[in-house]
């Protein structure tokens, strides 16, 4: 059987460097059987965070050959098994241990986000109406596994570490999921404009290109956020209507 090299970076918190491990490799392989291959049978203190192995509960994001991914999701025939592959802890968040990220930042992060605040029911059974395509627009930031990974790679987060001003692509989908919410009543723009830092994103798309749920993050959720803002804040004569409406 062909044998593959793993570049796994090895440490915690104070220092760490990357491990070569070579193992066998077969058809059908993804990045997470062979770290579980290497776990086994080389390094049984080897830390590697997964639930699912089906690109669906979001732990097992790294960086590999220097690109955020999930593990699990990454086949190794797609990677050039002719030098060795670099898998990396995801570099926006501390380490914890080898390839395991503190990630409770986000989590922080998200309980700072207004939550749902539904309208009262439209009708007397406790029922709601919503067009289909108000329905629509939303859907797909539903899809998201919070693997992190767009988190990761934002500038704003990675280089320039802005984690107390910047809420970063996750959770600006996620606000823009309750901002166009048709039954939701919260407003979360000033929150967005100020403490949730949304002016930090620049629109590189760096964020899109990451994700394994294929959401338009920059497209569709932060530039619409980024256009509300403008018009509640910065667009004079919307802002002189408001005012003499109250
Ligand atoms: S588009 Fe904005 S949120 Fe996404 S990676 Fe770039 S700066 Fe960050
Ligand atoms: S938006 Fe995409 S990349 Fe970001 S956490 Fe959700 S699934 Fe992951
Ligand atoms: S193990 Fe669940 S997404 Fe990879």
């Amino acid at each position: 059987m062909p044998t593959a090299t793993f570049s796994i970076w090895r440490g915690d918190a104070s220092h760490g460097a990357l491990k070569d491990y070579s193992t066998e490799v077969s058809e059908g392989m993804v990045v997470l059987d062979a770290v579980h291959q290497i776990q086994a049978a080389q390094a049984g203190d080897l830390a590697c965070r997964w639930n699912c192995k089906a690109g669906k509960c979001g732990s097992c994001s790294a960086e590999i050959n220097g690109k955020p991914r999930l593990m699990c999701m990454t086949r190794l025939d797609q990677l050039d098994l002719t030098r060795p592959v670099t898998v990396e802890p995801m570099r926006a968040f501390p380490p914890v241990k080898d390839l395991v990220t503190d990630v409770s930042w986000n989590f922080r992060v998200k309980k700072k986000i207004k939550p749902f605040t539904p309208r009262p029911p439209d009708a007397p059974d406790g029922t709601w109406r919503m067009a289909q395509a108000d329905i629509d627009r939303v859907q797909e930031f539903r899809k998201c596994i919070e693997c992190f990974l767009c988190q990761d790679v934002c500038h704003v987060l990675r280089d320039h570490h802005k984690h107390e001003e910047f809420i970063g692509p996750r959770y600006l989908v996620y606000a823009a999921a309750l901002e166009m919410h048709p039954l939701d009543t919260a407003d979360r723009l000033d929150e967005l404009r100020q403490a949730f830092g949304v002016g930090y994103c620049n629109i590189t798309k760096c964020c899109t290109n990451v994700c394994p749920e294929d959401i338009a993050i920059t497209d569709n959720a932060i530039i619409p956020l980024k256009e509300r803002v403008v018009d509640e804040f910065y667009e004079p004569l919307g802002w002189l209507w408001r005012k003499w409406k109250g």
